[in-house]
């Protein structure tokens, strides 16, 4: 994945990410959820472009030394290449950069794919939120990594 390009979200990505959104969870963000984030003053938008398709997109929200990543998803046939792996260390930079210290997010309890990613980045759990996730109802994980 040598001509991987991480940029900022654009308006335009906005129906590919609805693609990979809705093949990834069973409670898709909208269209309306993404565009919040293009436009969002204390948050970073990014998508992965390889060969000027985008195949993944990660999303986050920081005040003063705490920041939440609010998405992340990476194109199936795209996974396992290390892509995720470019998405999260831009976005953990680019936290840094705004002072950030404290990295949160949610996950799936059964999600056990998405938390040994995380744990790669130092993620640990740290809490459960009871009942987080509708269809099916499941509990969330709550993760936090330091940067
Ligand atoms: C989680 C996700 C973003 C990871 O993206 P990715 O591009 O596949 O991640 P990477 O290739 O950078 O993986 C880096 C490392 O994380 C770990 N990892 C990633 N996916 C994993 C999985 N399904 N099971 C176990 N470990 C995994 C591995 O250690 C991997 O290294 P390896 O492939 O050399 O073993 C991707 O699986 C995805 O989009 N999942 C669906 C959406 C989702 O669950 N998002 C998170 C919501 S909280």
């Amino acid at each position: 994945m040598a001509d991987l390009v991480i940029r900022a979200m654009r308006e335009s990505d906005v129906p590919v990410l609805m693609e990979i959104e809705r093949s990834s969870f069973t409670t898709p963000w909208s269209e309306l959820s993404f565009l919040s984030e293009i436009y969002r003053k204390n948050g970073i938008a990014i998508v992965a472009e390889f060969e000027q398709n985008v195949i993944g997109y990660a999303c986050a929200t920081y005040l003063l030394h705490e920041a939440h990543i609010l998405n992340l998803a990476v194109h199936h046939e795209f996974r396992r290449r290390g892509v995720g792996t470019m998405l999260m260390n831009h976005l953990l930079r680019e936290l840094k950069k705004r002072g950030c210290v404290f990295v949160y997010l949610e996950v799936r309890a059964s999600n056990s794919g998405a938390q040994a990613f995380y744990q790669q980045f130092g993620f640990t759990a740290v809490g459960r939120r009871k009942k987080y996730y509708a269809h099916p109802e499941e509990d969330a994980l709550l993760m936090m990594g330091r940067i």
